[in-house]
C-alpha cells in the first residue's frame, strides 16, 4: 500500500467540499455601483460596460428596489453631470438640490433599508476632470484647498441621507478633515469607507467613459498610487484608520489581491475591494465572444476577493451574482 498523504479525500464529494470550504461568498457581501443621470425614463447603455446603464432617478429607484429584493445590502452611487454644470471649482458637487442629492433622497425614501454609499471626489463635477482643484498656472492638484470642497460635499451628502461616504479622491488628510466636519454638524453616525489604497490605473477607463470624467490634462499619478508599491498601501491604510475610517478599500481589485491580503493581515478594520469597470469589461467582452463561461467566471472572480480577505466587494456584477447565489 502506498502510504501517501491524500488531500483529495477532502474533495471527494460536493458535501465534503462544502464542509472544508475556507471562505464564503454571499449576497450580503455585495455593493452595487450605479450611475445616475438627469432626466426621466432613461436607461442609457454605457458602451464600454455592456449591461450597465446611466439611469434617471425614477429608473434608479426601480433598480434599487430590485437589488433590495435580491438581498443586496448596499448601493454605491455615481453622478453623470451635464457638461454645462461642470466648472473648475466643482461647485455643483455641494449643491444641496443637485441631481446627486435628489437621487440619494429618493432612494432612501423608497427603500430605507438599502444602504446608500456616496462618492466624495471632484472629478464628476470638475471641468478639469481631476479629483482635486487644479492650480490654473502650474496644473498642480491643490491638496488643502480641495479638502474644503470635499467637506462641503460630504455634508450635503450626509444631509441628504447618505449612510456611507466614500472619499475616492486620495488627497492627504481627507478622512480626518471630513470626519471632523461631519461630527461638528452632528453626523456622528455617517460612516466613512475610505478608498485607502487607490492606484493610478488603466482599469478605470470604462468608468471615465460612463461619466465623461477623464482628466482634460495630465494624469492622476500625483495623488493615486503607483502600482509598483504595496508598503505605501499600508501607510495609507494606517493613516486613514487613525483619522477615523470605518472601512478600508483597495482599488482596483483583481490585479491587487496581494494588497487586500496585506491590509487584511495588518488591520482589524473591515476591508472592501472594488472590482472596477475595466475588470468588468474584460470578463463581459470575453463572455460575449463566447470565450468564457460568464456565470462561472463571475462567481469565481468574486470568491477570489473573499479568499484574499475582503469582507465586501463593490462590483458591477452584483445583480447577476446575486441571482446566481440565490439559485
Ligand atoms: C474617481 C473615481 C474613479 C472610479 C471611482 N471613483 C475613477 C478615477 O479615479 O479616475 C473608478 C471606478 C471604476 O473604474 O469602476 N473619483
Amino acid at each position: 500500500m502506498l502510504n501517501i498523504s491524500r488531500p483529495r479525500r477532502n474533495r471527494k464529494t460536493d458535501a465534503v467540499r462544502r464542509l472544508v470550504r475556507e471562505s464564503n461568498l454571499s449576497t450580503s457581501d455585495l455593493i452595487a455601483p450605479l450611475f445616475v443621470k438627469a432626466g426621466t425614463n432613461l436607461r442609457e447603455p454605457i458602451q464600454s460596460m455592456p449591461g450597465v446603464f446611466r439611469l434617471s432617478v425614477d429608473e434608479l429607484v426601480k433598480e434599487v428596489k430590485e437589488l433590495h429584493a435580491l438581498g443586496i445590502p448596499c448601493v454605491s452611487l455615481f453622478p453623470a453631470i451635464e457638461e454645462k454644470l461642470k466648472d473648475a471649482k466643482a461647485t455643483e458637487s455641494f449643491n444641496p438640490n443637485g441631481l446627486y442629492q435628489i437621487a440619494i433622497k429618493e432612494i432612501k425614501n423608497a427603500v430605507p433599508d438599502m444602504l446608500v454609499m456616496t462618492d466624495v471626489a471632484l472629478d464628476p463635477y470638475s471641468s478639469d476632470g481631476h479629483d482635486g482643484l487644479v492650480d490654473p498656472k502650474t496644473g498642480e492638484i491643490l491638496n488643502d484647498q480641495t479638502l474644503e470642497v470635499l467637506a462641503k460635499m460630504s455634508l450635503v451628502q450626509a444631509m441628504s441621507g447618505s449612510d456611507i461616504l466614500g472619499p475616492s479622491d486620495m488627497m492627504d488628510g481627507r478622512i480626518g478633515f471630513i470626519r471632523d466636519a461631519l461630527d461638528d454638524e452632528g453626523f456622528t453616525n455617517t460612516s466613512i469607507m475610505s478608498y485607502a489604497a487607490k492606484y493610478a490605473s488603466a482599469y478605470y477607463g470604462p468608468f471615465r467613459d460612463a461619466l465623461n470624467s477623464a482628466p482634460k490634462k495630465g494624469d492622476k499619478k500625483t495623488y493615486q498610487m503607483d502600482y509598483a508599491n504595496v508598503r505605501e498601501a499600508l501607510r495609507e491604510a494606517y493613516l486613514d484608520e487613525a483619522e477615523g475610517a470605518d472601512i478600508l478599500m483597495v482599488k482596483p481589485g483583481l490585479p491587487y489581491l496581494d494588497v487586500i491580503k496585506e491590509l487584511r493581515d495588518n488591520t482589524t478594520l473591515p476591508i472592501a475591494a472594488y472590482n472596477v469597470s475595466g475588470e468588468y469589461a474584460m470578463v463581459k467582452a470575453a463572455a460575449m465572444n463566447g470565450w468564457l463561461d460568464y456565470d462561472k467566471t463571475v462567481i469565481e472572480t468574486l470568491w477570489a476577493f473573499k479568499r484574499a480577505g475582503s469582507d465586501m466587494i463593490l462590483t458591477y456584477f452584483a445583480k447577476d451574482a446575486a441571482r446566481l447565489l440565490n439559485k
